[in-house]
């Protein structure tokens, strides 16, 4: 549990954001925990820029540096997040390393989604990983972010089955809908009841924590 008021809510998409939309939904349905106060996009032209217009959400797109793969100056971005009082930080789709300062700043505050069980299969692609290993059940995972990529500890999972011949397509849409479905109840969990770690598991309280 973040803090008596209503946490404030960054998300951090580089893409699409069908994931950034199910959230900004949730958080205007009161369905979220909190409020998304702000998408951080390193990608000018990425759709979901558009989504954020849309749903009247502020974007905002700090320089990114020459890597393709991490920033190169993160204090930019966690300047614009102090500025407006962000709580917590979501990665929904964002597709660079996060490294010191930022990560010092959120831990313990910073989710991720991605689809796959983890630890099966993380990295890119996971749910082509995942097809071509030819599992049988397969889903999404909610964890906190820490320096190794996609290992952090767990705070949501959700399964799915892989259909008999089912082409990677369909459980690539599958997949998405099931994430959709997750990630904001995850969040709201997250945010509005005490946790603790207890070695790498992440455990909730029992009861439900009053939240304001
Ligand atoms: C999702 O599959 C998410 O799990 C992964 O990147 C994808 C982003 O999709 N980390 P979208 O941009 O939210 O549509």
């Amino acid at each position: 549990m973040l803090s008596a008021r209503s946490a404030r809510i960054a998300v951090f998409a580089s893409g699409n954001g069908s994931n950034f939309e199910a959230l900004a939904a949730a958080s205007s349905a009161g369905r979220l925990g909190g409020t998304v106060a702000a998408l951080l996009c390193d990608q000018p032209q990425a759709h979901v820029l558009e989504r954020a217009r849309r749903h009247g959400i502020e974007a905002i797109t700090p320089p990114t540096g020459r890597f393709r793969s991490r920033l190169e100056d993160e204090r930019p971005w966690l300047e614009a997040l102090a500025e407006r009082g962000i709580d917590l930080v979501v990665l929904a789709g964002f597709m660079r390393r996060l490294h010191a300062p930022l990560l010092a700043a959120y831990a313990g505050r910073m989710l991720n989604i991605h689809p796959s069980l983890l630890p099966s299969f993380p990295g890119l692609d996971a749910i082509g990983q995942a097809w071509r290993h030819g599992v049988r059940i397969t889903g999404c995972t909610v964890h906190l972010v820490e320096d190794a990529l996609d290992a952090g500890p767990i705070v949501a999972q959700s399964s799915l089955e892989v259909g008999e011949g089912e082409s990677l397509e369909s459980l690539t849409a599958r997949m998405h809908a099931l994430e959709h479905e997750l990630y904001a109840p995850a969040i709201e969990r997250f945010l509005t009841r005490a946790w603790r770690l207890v070695g790498r598991r992440l455990e909730f309280d029992a009861t439900e924590a009053a939240h304001g």
